[in-house]
């Protein structure tokens, strides 16, 4: 089922700027990243989703909702993490908490402090005197302790530490679990990849590519790094893969009888087998990386421009 539905949606602001045609669907239980350069147009596509903005082309539903005609509807349940927060700098972070669950009508604040608990926020302080990373995670338990059923980050971990940021992907992966709707923009590949199912790439306003994690992720060849016992069953592995179509040699050395070999998913077995008949002295797997799929990907379709990050 789809919650958030974005259709040929433009809002043009001249030069070049803006989005153009945008289109997507986030389905429910799902989390949907959406990656980018700087100016690529993210935060546009995310205030459109809120109801902020009016689209000149297209269409923008929440759960069926027009996200112009029903706006409020939509911005009172979403959870809503804007990129960049204003706070009410001379209020304490207690009582500006206090004030978000007054205007949410939030009765039960169990969520609340399970969040304040999770981000470890100390909401003691004023807000005028708390790091930026404390006002992030200010940010976050506002923006959550309603406990939505959709929730909308703008590059959600932007000025928070490693740890802090490690603790924002647990978040993520933990709302998931509990069947939330997750729509998360970045410029960060580690981010995305570790957290989202469904990825658009959008670049100067257009989407120029959308999958599916894990099809890609079967599409994708296996690369193995693995070491020979000696030079003689080297040379007949090496005699032997390139006399079949199993898998192909990206790298062989002769002084290390180390090969690495990239295989199709479906090919595995073949392999396994083949190999069975070599004495190994190590074996592994190379991780996939989403950063260096797209790093090619990006390059090839954007001669001479550099990519991002
Ligand atoms: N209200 C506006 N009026 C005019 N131009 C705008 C407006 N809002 C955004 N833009 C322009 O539209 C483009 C997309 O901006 P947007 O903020 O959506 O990018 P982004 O992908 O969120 O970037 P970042 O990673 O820096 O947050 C940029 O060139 C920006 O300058
Ligand atoms: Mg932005």
């Amino acid at each position: 089922m789809t919650v958030i539905s974005l259709q040929h949606v433009t809002k043009d602001y001249g030069h070049g700027r803006g989005i153009f045609d945008v289109s997507f669907n986030v389905k429910k239980g799902t989390v949907y990243g959406f990656l980018g350069p700087n100016g690529a147009g993210k935060t546009t596509a995310i205030r459109h989703i809120m109801g902020f903005s009016k689209p000149q082309q297209g269409i923008v539903t929440v759960n069926g909702l027009d996200s112009w005609i029903h706006a409020s509807t939509i911005q009172e349940t979403l959870g809503y993490l804007p990129g960049e927060v204003a706070l009410p700098e001379h209020l304490t972070g207690e009582q500006f908490i206090q004030m978000m669950m007054d205007l949410r009508k939030v009765k039960d604040d169990a969520h609340c402090k399970k969040l304040i608990d999770f981000f470890e926020l100390d909401a003691k302080g004023k807000i005028k005197r708390m790091s930026l990373g404390m006002k992030r995670k200010l940010a976050v338990v506002t923006a959550f302790m309603h406990d939505p059923d959709i929730l909308v980050l703008d590059e959600p971990t932007s000025g928070l530490d490693p740890i802090m940021q490690q603790r924002f992907i647990d978040f993520i992966k933990d709302e998931k679990k509990r069947g939330k709707t997750i729509l998360l923009s970045s410029h960060i590949f580690t981010e995305v990849d570790a957290t989202c199912d469904e990825i658009s790439i959008i670049k100067e306003g257009h989407i120029i590519s959308s999958f599916n994690k894990q099809e890609l992720l079967n599409m994708t060849e296996k690369v193995f790094h693995l070491t020979v016992e000696n030079s003689a069953n080297f040379m007949q592995l090496v005699q032997q893969i390139e006399a079949n179509s199993i898998c192909h040699i990206l790298f062989k050395s002769e002084q290390t009888n180390e090969l690495q070999i990239s295989c199709y998913p479906s090919d595995l077995p073949k392999l396994i087998k083949l190999l069975a008949n070599f004495p190994l002295c190590s074996f592994s797997e190379v991780p996939f990386s989403l950063e260096k799929h797209f790093m090619e990907f990006y390059d090839r379709r954007v001669e001479g421009d550099l990519p991002w990050q």
